[in-house]
């Protein structure tokens, strides 16, 4: 067994700088003279991994982990001493000495003889290539040039039972190496043949860029599976490899961000569209140990699924081996193409803007999350918002500890009492009350001047009485977020139900709403003109400057927030009438009816989330 002399090591660790090291992998922040971090070993809120660079050490003051660089890449990336001094050597351009001879590692003995033999069959199968036409030919036709074939180690297995076999297995040991690599079928009389044949062969790298397998394209019609993948191997787990890592690697020494797509064709299809940063899974769903490997390689990941049913279905398989793994600073998107396409045809048709342009729009996992939860549930019944918030928070439980998990529980706490102040919270009665008001302020907005006032006549406004902070109470801050960006009108739907709530600035925030919706491309200041000569002029100009402390993209959720605050207002308002009128006089079947179901929605509100 070859050793690495300690002398070496010492060497190599006192070259190699720990912080580089960890701060490609996990971000530090500089504390003091060392650097800190949330421990990526234990879940954690406030850091507690520090970095010492002048010890050269790690070590976390919550779990207790520390070593050195080498121990840090042996627990982080998994991997094995002798690999982790490879790729630390790597770094500072230094040659690891073995002693006892031999030169390289060897693990079970036939390591590098594994190693070995795939890397001649890469090369085998590259030399048949310029003497294949048909795969000249097909490869043409694909749209692939020459520096992406070179790049990717394209190759072509010959149409013949035993091309490989009699290339490389020369003797006895050979044959056994050829088949524990999985290039050999074996037939029912025990006789070993080449299992890639007359097919365009996909090297399958490592992170470290060693061949462990391979892909096997069919072209024409000829029989079998369109692509046939190398079994499992000793070297080859297909759930914990990504296609085209070690490209990416070898391109970016600080990968921004990973695009993981379905087919080889189309990560190198983006790749020769210049996006560097495509990975594909080995023809099975994403995995867990996928999800960590992606953010181990990078913070932003967004995953391509086709926009149908069974694309939409992987998604959530992928989501359900992201949530465990979604760390602070981690962010995950869900990139989904129109009918009929994949990354390869999309960026040959639309162009490296066009799908640069897709990825900007994906959906963040937290919204994907929401939308396939919702999708699976009635939430018009009490029942399905329960199902929704249980199986929610089943989910929500398996994120570590941070930012992450926090948004997605508030966002299901909004997400059920906004199902409850929409329908069946608000009773009809309001909404027909509602409607009419809102029929009445659009004619007012048209100029058709349908009695503007008979409406709230019958709903006086009353003096705020000592309520909450009116300098920025909902109101005013709808009307704000409303001047401020008139196209948030076409974002809500009616009925707008809190038309009818009894507080000062209802009316105005209507007659804005209204004016909006019969004008969407209004901007600002032709807003502001409409109030000309009028008292509330004063009042809105002030709104207009009011300024918010979120960015504009996050208003929307802001704007319909306020709403369905005033929305719960508005329920609670009538329900507190209608008790009210309860103590003087007899209600109707219908009031009494309304009554009950104010009340019962209320109750389910608070069992809600
Ligand atoms: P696709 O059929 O979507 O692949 O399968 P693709 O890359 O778009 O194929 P072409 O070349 O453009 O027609 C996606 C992935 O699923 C796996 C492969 O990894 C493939 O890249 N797969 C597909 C198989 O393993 N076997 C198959 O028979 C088909
Ligand atoms: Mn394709």
């Amino acid at each position: 067994m070859a050793r690495i002399p300690n002398a070496f090591i010492d060497e190599l660790l006192a070259r190699v700088d720990i912080v580089e090291v960890i701060e490609s992998r996990v971000p530090l922040k500089r504390a003091g003279r060392e650097h800190k971090a949330c421990c990526p070993f234990h879940d954690e809120r406030s850091p507690s991994f520090t970095v010492s660079g002048t010890k050269q050490f790690y070590h976390c003051f919550g779990c207790g982990v520390h070593g050195s660089a080498i121990k840090f890449l042996m627990d982080y990336d998994r991997m094995e001493f002798v690999d982790a001094v490879e790729e630390l050597a790597g770094r500072v351009g230094l040659k690891v000495p073995y002693e006892g001879g031999a030169s390289n590692r060897q693990t079970d003995g036939e390591g590098d003889e594994m190693y070995a033999v795939l890397d001649a069959a890469a090369r085998f199968y590259q030399r048949q290539l310029p003497a294949s036409a048909k795969s000249q030919s097909y490869l043409k036709q694909r749209g692939l040039n020459p520096a992406i074939i070179q790049q990717f180690g394209l190759g072509y297995a010959p149409d013949s039972w035993d091309a490989l076999k009699s290339a490389l297995g020369s003797d006895e040991r050979k044959l056994r190496l050829l088949d524990k690599v999985g290039m050999l079928s074996t037939g029912e009389r025990g006789s070993s043949y080449d299992k890639f044949r007359d097919r365009l062969m996909f090297p399958i790298h490592d992170r470290r860029g060693r061949v462990i397998a391979f892909g096997g394209r069919v072209m024409g019609d000829a029989e079998g599976p369109k692509y046939l993948n190398s079994p499992e191997t000793p070297l080859f787990h297909k759930g914990r490899e990504l296609f085209a890592l070690h490209q990416v690697r070898t391109a970016h020494s600080k990968i921004a961000r990973l695009i993981v797509v379905e087919g080889y064709m189309d990560v190198i299809a983006l790749f020769q569209f210049g996006i560097t940063q495509a990975v594909a899974t080995l023809g099975t769903a994403t995995t867990k140990d996928h999800a960590e490997l992606l953010f181990r390689n990078s913070a932003d990941v967004y995953f391509c699924f086709d926009g149908d049913r069974a694309g939409r279905s992987a998604a959530w398989r992928a989501v359900e081996s992201v949530l465990p793994r979604m760390r602070d600073g981690r962010q995950a998107f869900f990139l989904f193409l129109p009918d009929g396409e994949d990354p390869d045809s999309l960026i040959r048709k639309e162009g490296t803007d066009g799908f640069e342009q897709r990825l900007r729009n994906a959906t963040p996992l937290s919204e994907f999350f929401f939308l396939h939860q919702e999708s699976e549930t009635d939430l018009n019944t009490a029942d399905g918002r329960a199902r929704l918030a249980e199986k929610c928070r089943a989910h929500i439980a398996s994120i570590p500890e941070g930012a992450f998990r926090d948004r997605l529980t508030e966002m299901l706490v909004e997400k059920s009492t906004i199902k409850w102040s929409f329908s069946p919270g608000l009773t009809s009665s309001m909404r027909e009350k509602a409607g009419e008001l809102l029929d009445v302020r659009l004619a007012e907005a048209r100029g058709q001047h349908a009695e503007p006032h008979a409406a709230h006549a019958q709903y006086p406004s009353r003096a705020p009485s000592g309520g909450p902070n009116p300098r920025r109470s909902l109101v005013r801050t709808a009307i704000a977020l409303l001047l401020q960006q008139p196209a948030l009108a076409a974002q809500i739907e009616p009925p707008y139900v809190f038309a009818i709530l009894r507080q000062p600035g209802i009316p105005l925030l209507m007659e804005i709403l209204s004016i909006c919706l019969s004008r969407p491309e209004i901007t600002t200041a032709v807003l502001l003109e409409q109030f000309d000569g009028r008292e509330d002029q004063d009042a809105l100009r002030k709104l207009v400057m009011m300024e918010f402390p979120s960015t504009p993209e996050h208003w929307k959720a802001e704007f319909l927030d306020a709403l369905d605050q005033l929305n719960r207002q508005t329920a609670q308002q009538r329900l507190d009438d209608l008790l009210s009128r309860q103590q003087h006089t007899q209600l109707s079947n219908d009031e009494k009816d309304e009554m009950r179901e104010l009340l019962r929605s209320r109750v389910r509100t608070r069992s809600a989330p």
